[in-house]
């Protein structure tokens, strides 16, 4: 089609200059004729005037001499005009126009006249001029005058001559033009006339061939805009063609698109019509926000209505139950904005009943407007379960947490990932739910990895239940430890679970009946051994005694004699303590004022013997007594022997001098009293301080090893109960702690 419309518009131009340029030629030729014949009219006027000329000079020269005879100033002037005229008739035939117009022969002929025609007339002015210029007698003037009329005669008749040729040949050659300018004339008319009729025709056969595939094209798209996919274009050629070519393509295409959109749309509907959730489509806004406009069988089922029942209700009006519909205009808004919103609410069923569900709804815009999709999942079943595995789980909970033992659930990496209250509150762990890592070994043990000899390790290695007693020395306590393993699915280990008892209490209970034991066996040895020893040593220093009132002994003896009395009293002072060890007597309670007491024992310590015998070192003394503390329940003489054993030790503790700190303290909550001794002595290291209440346990030279086993006793005896801390190098701090009342708290 492009080379066509090309081809056709150049041709058109062709034509179109074709035309043009004979029409300028023929206009051109036309109007040179005209020239030609304007110029042969004014070669005829010049000759008419030649002629008239030669008339007036000719009837100037006849009048002569008589009545009506011209001046000789007008002859003369009127024979310039002749001359004159016949200059400008040489100009005339010599010019180029005219040259064009003759052809070379008759031009040559013309020319020859017209010099003949010259020679002439001057000969005719030259007769003349002797004529009038003479003097002669009347023939000779005579003569002159014939002489000079007969060649003006003559000259009129060549003139006339030649006019009458000129004529013919204007009318000739006037007609010729005529004829030429008529012929243009009707070409051009011809041309106007034919023109637009050859171009509506032309227009008509191009129109006519690109309307034609136009036609067809715009057929073929109406038979696909109304659905006729399989419709083809064919028969068309050139641009055409290939449009052609492209629209069965873009047809086809079309088909594919529209066959996939199908299966697709086919596949939506099934999953729509099938799913088993609630599907709804309902109006985002307008007049009736809520309005159901497309749900699907199972949300009919749902609710309990026909899909025609439900297809003409209100989501928000007639399903949400009456809660839920309090804050639907907050979730459509929440959806217009462009969120995707997730809620549990209570939908309403046909027969008023209400369950609930789960709902997730966004925005859904289609043909400028705005829908809500939203998919509704009847939780009912899941709820009801949810609350069983709630309910199950506090139970569970509250049992776990009920149950006084420790119970720690441990991973393969040691971690404690769940623990119960008493576990909790024992190893101060951190809440429950932390995702922060917390070791168990850290936690039971105070240390940053497992114990070497791990027990627990041993369950998670073997995979075998274990059960075990220690003693934390991190939490002071003796635990009864029972380690279970955990299994996965597969049977693989997992962790391992904690069941610990805190058997601290029994442990000591055990240890104070088993010191009884051990005391009621002491007891009955050493008031066996005092009663043995007492009699035969009374023997002895009596004996001595008098062996040492003999005045006549010599003083070295003397001195010897007297140290063995020292030594005997220093036996008696043992088997002293040893009985009040083995039987101590029962304490006499009285309101005492334990600060008196206290004090009233620093200073005796301070002025014991030991002390005093060893003065060279210094002992700063502090005293931080609570003046709140009530009288208290107490014997006084065993408390102050309490504190004296104590102040002792500390004193003892510090050979090279040191502080030693007193403080009392009145706990009005517990309503207990605590006395608290401390030194900055030499300190114990853990293996001592477990051995320092047994009976008989000394590290000193002279030491009986008894104070601090009758001290502990006295004070269990007064119903409380004492605590040692201590720091090698730095210094011990024993804390005495005593109910006011005089009695162990579960004596109430
Ligand atoms: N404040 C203290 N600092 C360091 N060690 C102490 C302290 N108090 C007691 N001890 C240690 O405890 C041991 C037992 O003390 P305990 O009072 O029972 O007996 P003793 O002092 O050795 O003898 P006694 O009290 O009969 O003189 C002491 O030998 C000493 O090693
Ligand atoms: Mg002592």
């Amino acid at each position: 089609m492009k080379k066509l419309i090309i081809t056709v518009i150049v041709i058109f131009c062709l034509i179109n200059t074709l035309v043009g340029a004979y029409v300028i030629v023929s206009m051109e030729d036309a109007t040179s004729k005209l020239n030609y014949v304007i110029s042969l009219h004014q070669i005829e006027i010049l000759r008419e005037h030649l002629l008239l000329y030669l008339k007036k000079v000719q009837s100037d020269l006849g009048l002569k001499n008589t009545l009506h005879e011209s001046s000789i100033d007008t002859i003369v002037q009127n024979v310039r005009y002749l001359d004159n005229m016949m200059g400008r008739c040489m100009a005339c035939h010599q010019s180029p126009k005219m040259l064009k117009g003759d052809n070379a022969g008759s031009r040559h002929s013309v020319l020859s006249r017209l010099y003949g025609l010259q020679n002439e007339i001057d000969q005719y002015k030259k007769s003349l001029s002797r004529y009038l210029t003479i003097r002669a007698g009347r023939d000779r003037t005579a003569i002159e005058f014939n002489q000079a009329f007969r060649t003006a005669e003559q000259l009129v008749t060549e003139v006339n001559t030649m006019v009458h040729a000129t004529s013919a040949k204007l009318a000739e050659r006037t007609e010729s033009s005529y004829k030429d300018i008529s012929r243009t004339k009707n070409l051009l008319y011809g041309l106007v006339v034919l023109g637009p009729i050859v171009a509506a025709v032309v227009g008509f056969i191009f129109i006519k061939k690109i309307t034609g595939p136009v036609n067809t094209l715009v057929q073929a798209t109406r038979k696909i805009t109304g659905g006729d996919l399989d419709n083809k274009i064919e028969g068309l050629k050139g641009e055409f063609g290939e449009v052609a070519a492209s629209f069965n393509e873009m047809s086809d295409s079309l088909k594919d698109h529209m066959h996939r959109i199908q299966e697709s749309e086919n596949r939506y509907r099934t999953l729509f019509e099938s799913a088993g959730d609630a599907i709804f489509i309902v109006e985002a806004e307008g007049k009736e926000p809520g309005r159901i406009v497309d749900a699907n069988p199972a949300a009919a089922e749902m609710h309990g209505y026909t899909l025609e029942e439900l297809l003409e209700l209100n989501l928000v009006k007639d399903l949400d139950a009456p809660n839920a519909a309090k804050e639907a205009p907050d979730r459509i808004e929440h959806i217009l904005k462009g969120e995707w919103i997730k809620a549990e609410i209570d939908h309403l069923k046909k027969d008023g009943s209400i369950f609930p569900v789960e709902i997730s709804a966004g925005l859904l815009e289609y043909m400028n407007r705005k829908y809500i999709l939203a998919v509704d999942r009847d939780i009912s079943e899941r709820k009801k379960m949810e609350n069983l595995i709630l309910q199950t789980k506090i139970e569970w909970e509250d049992t776990f947490d009920t149950i006084t033992d420790m119970i720690t659930i441990h991973d393969k990496e040691f971690n404690i990932i769940r623990a119960n209250k008493a576990a909790q509150e024992i190893l101060g762990l951190p809440f429950l739910e932390t995702t922060r890592a917390v070791k168990c070994y850290a936690y039971y043990h105070g240390k940053d990895s497992p114990p070497r000899d791990c027990q627990s390790c041993t369950c998670l290695n073997t995979g075998q239940p274990t059960s075990f007693e220690t003693f934390e020395p991190h939490l002071n306590k003796y635990l009864e430890v029972r380690a279970m393993p955990r299994f996965d699915n597969n049977n693989e280990i997992i962790g391992i679970i904690h069941v610990i008892r805190d058997i601290t209490e029994r442990k000591k209970v055990e240890e104070i009946l088993q010191r009884a034991e051990q005391m009621k066996m002491v007891g009955e040895w050493a008031t066996g051994l005092v009663h043995e020893i007492k009699n035969p040593l009374a023997g002895i220093k009596g004996s001595v005694e008098m062996l040492a009132s003999d005045a006549s002994m010599e003083e070295e003896d003397r001195a010897i004699i007297t140290q063995a009395v020292d030594e005997i009293k220093r036996i008696e002072m043992l088997l002293k303590s040893l009985l009040n060890f083995a039987k101590p007597p029962k304490p006499q309670l009285t309101l005492v004022d334990i600060n008196d007491i206290l004090d009233k024992s620093i200073a005796f310590a301070l002025r014991h013997p030991s002390v005093v015998a060893n003065s060279s070192s210094a002992i700063n003394v502090f005293k931080d007594f609570d003046p709140k503390i009530p009288k208290a329940m107490a014997d006084p003489m065993q408390m102050q022997q309490v504190f004296l054993n104590l102040l002792l030790n500390a004193i003892e503790a510090m050979p090279d001098g040191g502080i030693l700190a007193t403080k009392t303290y009145y706990d009005d909550k517990l309503d207990s009293i605590q006395i608290t001794i401390s030194d900055t002595g030499k300190g114990m290291d853990k293996s001592l301080i477990s051995k320092v209440f047994q009976p008989f346990f000394t590290t000193k030279r002279k030491g009986s090893g008894l104070g601090l086993s009758i001290t502990r006793r006295l004070i269990e005896q007064h119903g409380g109960h004492i605590d040692v801390e201590s720091d090698p190098g730095k210094g011990t701090v024993f804390d005495i702690f005593l109910n006011v009342n005089g009695k162990r708290k579960d004596q109430g």
